[in-house]
Formats: structure tokens, sequence, C-alpha cells
């Protein structure tokens, strides 16, 4: 999840006299309390940029000049003041190339580590029975502005004290006492303050692509030449038919492979092949959570058969209904339907195309037709292509924002991770469900203070207004059944997928994944209650059920009247954070592959050449980099999620090179079931059977691996799927999966 760095550092840089682009300033007074905790720090680069803002703010507070802020805020205004008024914002931009408008938050993302290629181990991890309880009730509770109703508290106690999570080099301590201690409401307030008042975005100056300059970073001469030559022009108010009229933006043919290699090499260094001190010292690799790829370089483009199959085996597929003939009154006959066309409702910002699509599909999951924006399209039409991408952006969009951020981060995690704290230290769910709590509270945390707000990282990246984000809130919270509390299965019976479902591998891999978890969590409930009636009389499950209950979108999760009951409930909330979290979080690949799923459109069709505006397009693929870093690997085993072992089978089916120290493909080892044994020590009489019960959950997961990659192996080559689901999806797979959202 995305870093609290960013508005912290960017604060930095206002008091360095970088430009708001706002009148409402942030106030000195509350920031100076609150920043000198969050920016400690080892980091080199963090630690010149602290040194700097730290030197502002002792000599503003020595000379009792606040004035001396805002005269750097005022400088800057008038910077930019006077790039506008020469028909540019270039000057001050960190996207010239492509006339998009200056946005100071772009600068500190480029100047930082942000990623954590090694797995997180059990060392950064607390114990399960240490009490934290007076803490917790202290804590400051973060609200997420775009999910009124869902609230985060600020302090952690699954991290150690003496550790450190990203961003590099800020303790665990230090964010604990910072979210959560007495000026955890001055921070978020700052945080406000940062994204909506100091730096909004202006939507009419997200930027052109042009691929003449589109694999070039660096100001070459050209392109200041080609940028001043039309300032110039404007600022003389030449005619037009004197005007050298540049090919950017209007004519430019699409190179979809050269904006890939731009927007991706800005910010991470997939091959490791960087020299230091050059973009390798600033990039961030998210390749380790690439699932697959969409080969979109060719001239065919996006088929209509990869269009089928992005819903039918990869990230759509949780769209996915059975027709129901009564309310789909315009299916003409087809099977099944993805529905997202209320989008077309929900408010975007101003010049910025609507998100919507209903896709229907035939009984093979082929696509036959599209509403979009209550006006249908079939294959043929002149709007086809351009209306298709437009759907997948809009899966793409909903995933992040209601099935990644709202469902899997502020429903599932945070519900689980704000109640299993508050049981007795020496409570065995403690124990169980400590690994798949780990870091959850410090991610959401750092959701609401960057991604979960108004202009914060979503609302750049994607176009909703905050409006809009309420409308698809509320249509979700109603509507979908992801929030309706019930364990995968009885989900899946009710999207009426039929035989065609059982095929489908969010179902074919993901219910054999809940099994297991259902197994094991039955297993570790047998250990400690005997009978139905000892649950039912256990007064600390009551109150852990009244703590979950109260942090669910719609309160309704049901009673443990049973162990049965108690093990359903448990099993669905570490699905929700583990194999499902692979699913609906690891878009990394289709957000950052252009042609796949751009995160905005522009309102006017021909400036759009299958892509978001540049800024957009770099948020949304802020998001996705700061969600890269790898945390607890299911199975204990770290070289899993490293692709250092488990990936011998997947040759035949790989989409990319393995890591340069990884061995190859054909000398992989098995992945180890490890699982995390020092969770259950303690003196109770049970530890040794609560670690055997835990190894044999990695066991299981790992055969239930071997089936996967065989079904893999066989979707890659089409045997035995219809070409909608002949592709391999790797999300229950264990070298993708985690312990928890710990990202
Ligand atoms: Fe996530």
């Amino acid at each position: 999840m995305i870093l609290l760095l960013l508005p912290v550092a960017a604060f930095g840089f206002r008091l360095q006299g970088s430009p708001p682009l706002g009148a409402v300033r942030v106030e000195p007074r509350a920031a100076l309390r609150a920043l000198p905790q969050m920016v400690a720090s080892n980091d080199e680069h963090v630690r010149d940029d602290q040194h700097a803002a730290d030197q502002i703010i002792k000599l503003a507070e020595l000379l009792d000049l606040p004035e001396l802020v805002d005269g750097g805020i005022d400088l800057g205004q008038e910077l930019l003041k006077e790039g506008r008024d020469l028909g540019i914002t270039s000057p001050l931009s960190t996207f010239q190339e492509f006339d998009a408008d200056y946005d100071v938050l772009q600068k500190p993302i480029t100047s930082a580590k942000l990623i954590r290629k090694k797995a997180q181990t059990w060392t950064n991890v607390t114990s399960p029975s240490q009490d934290d309880r007076d803490q917790i009730d202290a804590a400051y509770e973060w609200s997420h502005e775009l999910f009124p109703n869902i609230r985060t508290r600020g302090f952690d106690p699954t991290l150690r004290a003496d550790g450190c999570q990203i961003p590099v080099g800020i303790n665990n301590e230090q964010l604990n006492q910072a979210f959560g201690g007495e000026f955890g409401a001055e921070l978020q307030k700052l945080t406000r303050e940062v994204f909506i008042q100091g730096l909004p975005m202006e939507p009419k100056a997200q930027g052109i692509w042009n691929n003449e300059w589109a694999g070039t970073r660096e100001e070459d001469e050209k392109t200041v030449r080609q940028r001043y030559e039309i300032a110039l022009q404007k600022k003389l108010h030449l005619p037009d038919f004197l005007r050298k009229k540049p090919e950017h933006p209007y004519e430019c043919e699409t190179n979809l492979t050269a904006r890939t290699e731009w927007i991706t090499t800005q910010y991470f260094d997939p091959k490791g092949e960087l020299n230091p001190g050059a973009w390798a010292e600033v990039s961030q690799d998210m390749s380790l959570r690439y699932l697959g790829k969409w080969d979109v370089r060719t001239p065919h483009g996006f088929t209509d058969e990869m269009f089928s199959q992005f819903y039918m085996a990869s990230i759509g597929q949780s769209f996915v209904n059975g027709v129901d003939e009564k309310k789909n009154t315009d299916a003409e006959g087809a099977t099944f339907v993805a529905d997202n066309d209320w989008c077309s409702d929900a408010e975007v910002i101003e010049g910025q195309g609507k998100y919507g699509g209903k896709v229907y599909f035939d009984a093979q999951g082929n696509v036959m037709h599209i509403i979009y924006d209550k006006t249908k399209y079939q294959p043929g039409d002149q709007e086809w292509v351009y209306v298709k991408a437009k759907c997948r952006s809009t899966v793409l969009m909903l995933l992040t924002g209601m099935e990644h951020l709202l469902g899997t981060h502020l429903t599932f995690s945070n519900s689980l991770a704000m109640a299993t704290p508050k049981l007795p230290p020496d409570h065995p769910l403690r124990r169980l469900l400590w690994p798949h709590i780990f870091n959850a509270i410090g991610v959401n945390r750092k959701a609401a203070a960057s991604l979960s707000l108004e202009g914060g990282l979503f609302t750049r990246g994607w176009r909703l207004t905050l409006k809009g984000v309420h409308k698809a809130y509320e249509h979700v919270a109603e509507h979908w059944e992801l929030f309706k509390f019930q364990t995968p299965r009885e989900l899946q019976a009710k999207r009426k997928l039929g035989q065609f479902g059982k095929q489908m591998p969010l179902y074919q891999d993901g219910l054999p994944f809940f099994d297991v978890i259902r197994k094991y969590v039955g297993a570790f409930i047998d250990l400690h209650w005997e009978t139905d009636e000892d649950v039912l009389a256990d007064p600390d499950l009551r109150g852990f059920h009244t703590d979950l209950n109260d942090h669910l979108v719609n309160r309704d999760l049901p009673y443990f009247t049973t162990k049965g009951a108690l093990a359903d409930v448990l099993a669905t909330y570490i699905y929700y954070v583990t194999g499902y979290h692979t699913h609906a979080g690891s878009a990394h690949a289709e957000a950052a592959t252009q042609g796949v799923a751009q995160s905005a459109f522009y309102e006017e069709e021909k400036l759009d050449q299958q892509g978001a505006p540049p800024n957009a397009m770099a948020w949304g693929l802020m998001a996705y980099v700061g969600t890269a870093s790898l945390t607890l690997p299911i199975t204990g085993d770290t070289s899993s999620t490293e692709w250092k072992s488990g990936f011998k089978e997947k040759e035949s089916y790989l989409w990319q090179p393995l890591p340069h120290d990884a061995a190859p493909c054909q000398d992989q080892k098995p992945v180890e079931p490890i699982g995390y044994p020092a969770a259950f020590e303690g003196k109770h009489k049970e530890s040794r059977d609560e670690q055997a019960v835990n190894k044999n959950f990695a066991t299981d997961l790992i055969v239930l691996q071997d089936k996967i990659m065989c079904r893999n192996q066989k979707r890659h080559k089409g045997e035995g799927y219809v070409p909608a689901l002949s592709r391999a999806y790797n999300c229950f797979d264990v070298n993708f999966v985690e312990s928890s959202v710990g990202i």
C-alpha cells in the first residue's frame, strides 16, 4: 500500500519552496508539531530531504516567521502562473514531454526507494500473546474519506517496536506513535490538506501521449526546443497558418510498447540491469507481482478472445454472473453478464470519460455485445475497440477501488485486524490469526493518509470525484455479494454460473483453496472447543463477534452458534486476506502494460490513444508500485514469493524471466511447508498440536499448488478448456500468496 512518506516528503518540498496549486494553506503550526516524528530516517535520500526540511522548520520556529514558508509558496505560484500564461505548464512539470500540469507529489516519488524485494519473516512480527490493550484503547482512529463508515486504528500491535516498515528507515514504534498517538488527528488533517487543498490536480492538464517523446525521460534538447517554440507561438498570438503545428498530440500513432517501457522505467527496474546511481537508485521493481502478461504488441491488439479471457479467466471474473432473464432484458440470448454500467451514473472529474459497460457473453464465455452508458455496441462497430478498452478500465478501477481497497483491505482485513488484538492475550484465536493480520493496520492507516481520501492516490490515478466514489460505495454495499458476509462457496452458488463456472479459475482453484483453509481452521478449533455449547458459552467469542461485525460494511456477520459457524467465518476471513487478496490486488501487469486497462480516459476520444493521460497513468501505476513489496509468504518459505522455488512446473507458461539470482526453472526446488511455528509458541499445553496443525496447512497448500500448476499447463495449451478459459491463472498458487494483507 502507498506510503505515508509521500505527503510528508511533499510537505518537505513545500517548505523548500515548491509551489502549491491552491489558495488554501497548510497550517504550519500543526504540521510542525507532527512532522518531526515522521521523518526520522537512516535513508540517505530521506535524510537529505529531512535535513533541508528540518533546517527550514527550525528557522521558521526560531524567527517565528511562518511567512517564510508562504514566501516560497507564493514564488512557486508565480512560476506556475507564468507557465500557464505562456500556454504551457511544462517548465514545472515532471511530465514536460506530454504537456502535463505540474504535480509536486511526483517529485518525492522519484527520489525514494520504496520496495522490499526480500520476503518478510517472523523476525519483524510481535508475539500474539503480548498485552497491548491499553495502547489499543487509547489509540487515535483514522477515518477513510472515500468510505465514510470505515475506520482504522492508528496503532498496529503486530509490528515489532525495534523493526522498520516501508518507507525505508521509518521505525515501527515511531509510526505507531505518529498515527496512533496524540498527534494522530493533526497528522490526518495534514494529509488531507496536502492532498486536497495544497495540491489539487488540474483535470485539463493531464498531458497527452506523444510517441516521439515516449521512451525518453531525459529532457533532450530537441524536446525542449519544440516545447518553447510552441509556447512562443502561442504567446505571440500567431495566426494558425503561421504556426508550425507540432505532430504532437493530435495525429500521432499509438506505440504501446514504447509507452509501457517508458512508464515502467520511470519507477522500477524490471531487469535489474540499470546502473547504480542512475535509475536503479530511484526505481521500484514490481515485476514479482506480475501474474501473467497480455500481448498487445502485435498488430492484432486486444482481441475479442483476449477480452473474453480478461473476464472469464483473469481479473474480471468476480464481475461475471449468470444472466437473469427478468433483470437482463437486453441479454439477447446471452448466458453470462458482467454488469458495470451502473458506473456511468458515477460522477467523474471534468474532461474525463465516464466509466461503465455491461458485457454479455455466450455459453462458452465469448463476448457477444456491450451496453455502455445505456448504448449498445457489437463487434464490427466503429467504436468496438474503444468501448472494450473502457470496459476493461472500469473493471480495473472497480477491482482496485472496491474489491482491493474497500473489500480486502478495509473490510475483511481491517475488521480482522481491529478485532483480534482486543481478545485476551492468551486467547487461542490470537495465535491462529496473528499471521493473518500482520501489518494490516499499518497498511490501512497509510491508506487513510494517502489513498482513501479525496485527492489521494486513488482519485489521482482513477477519475471518479468524491461524489462518484460515494455513489459507487453505496452501490456495491447494497448490491455486491462480496459485501454480504458468506463463505466463498455460498457466494459462487449465488452467481449462477453453472458447469462453466466450475471451470473458471477463480472457483476451480479458489474453492479448493478455501477448503484447505476451512480444514485448517476446523482442526485448530477442535483443539480448543469440544462442543458447540463450548463455543456459545465463550464470552470472549461474543466480544470478538461484536468487534468484527463493527467494522463490516453491512454489519451482517453470522453469529458463532456452532463450531462450524465459527470455522466458516474465520476461514472466510483468511481466504479474503490471503488468496483473494492476490486476485484483487495483483493487477500490476494490467496496470502497467499499456493498452490493457488504462486507469482513466479523455472525454474526447480522439485524444485517447488507448492510454490514460500521463499524470493519471503515473498515479495509477504508483498505486501499484506502492503495493509491490513482499510480505509474509503463506507457506513460511521466503524463497517461494521471491520466485526462487516452486517454478519447476511453470516453465511452459512462464511469462517473464526469473530473478537473476534464482535457479533456472528446471533446477528449482519445491516450496517448503515451514509455516509459522513461532506464532504458536508459549506455555499453553496445545502449543505443539497447534504448530502441527499449522504445518499441515502449509503442506496442504503446496499439494494444491501442484494441482493448480497441472491445470495451468492445460489452460495455457487450451487442453480441455474453451478459448475463453485458456489462460493460466496464478492467484491461488502459493508462489503468489501471502499470509496477510500486509501490502
Ligand atoms: Fe493490497
